[in-house]
């Protein structure tokens, strides 16, 4: 049975199969959450990501987590916040989903999440979560072989907004 819990910290700290990492189509890094974790994983990561091409919003890449606790990163873009009807719900959706399915397709059991597109990317935070949580739940519905995902906060109130949303 696939568990589903909220954690507030830094992600980079984090020793699970997978963190996810909230990129831009570059894969070259950023800041937010993406510097963070190009800073702990070490400049291997960087060179790895090179060799990817970029990755278009919506979908995912995984790559080693060389330096980090966690075993391996996935890479997903998410949607820059332009006001709702420019298919950003689908695409936050699809970054799920498609980390979601990288990981069962990779063998792993546990990933964490960060608020993807809810820093720089600017989306609102409720309909961010509401989006997260129900993609988190529809794959465990589906009989996923993750045992546990994890919704990362970096915020205090984005902890209560997650663990407010979930049932
Ligand atoms: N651990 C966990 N969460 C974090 C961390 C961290 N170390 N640092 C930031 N966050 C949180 C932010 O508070 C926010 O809630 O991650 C969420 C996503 O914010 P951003 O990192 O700004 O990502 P996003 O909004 O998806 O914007 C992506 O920012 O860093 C650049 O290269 C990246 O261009 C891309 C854009």
């Amino acid at each position: 049975m696939t568990t589903i819990r909220v954690w507030q910290g830094d992600i980079t700290q984090l020793e699970v199969d997978a963190i996810v990492n909230a990129a831009n189509s570059s894969l070259l890094g950023g800041g937010g959450v993406d510097g963070a974790i190009h800073r702990a994983a070490g400049p291997e990561l960087l060179a790895c990501c090179r060799q990817l091409g970029g990755c278009p919003t919506g979908e995912a890449r995984i790559t080693p987590g060389f330096r980090l606790p966690a075993r391996h990163v996935i890479h997903t873009v998410g949607p820059v916040w332009r006001g709702g009807d420019h298919g950003e719900a689908d695409l936050l959706a699809s970054c799920y989903r498609n980390s979601l399915r990288l990981a069962e397709e990779n063998g792993l059991l546990g990933i964490a999440f960060p608020a993807i597109s809810c820093g720089i990317y600017g989306y609102p935070h409720e309909a961010a979560a509401r989006i997260a949580i129900a993609e988190l739940h529809a794959a465990r519905s589906a009989g996923s072989p993750l045992r546990e995902m994890i919704l990362v906060s970096f915020s205090a109130d984005m902890a209560e907004l997650y663990q407010r949303l979930l049932p």
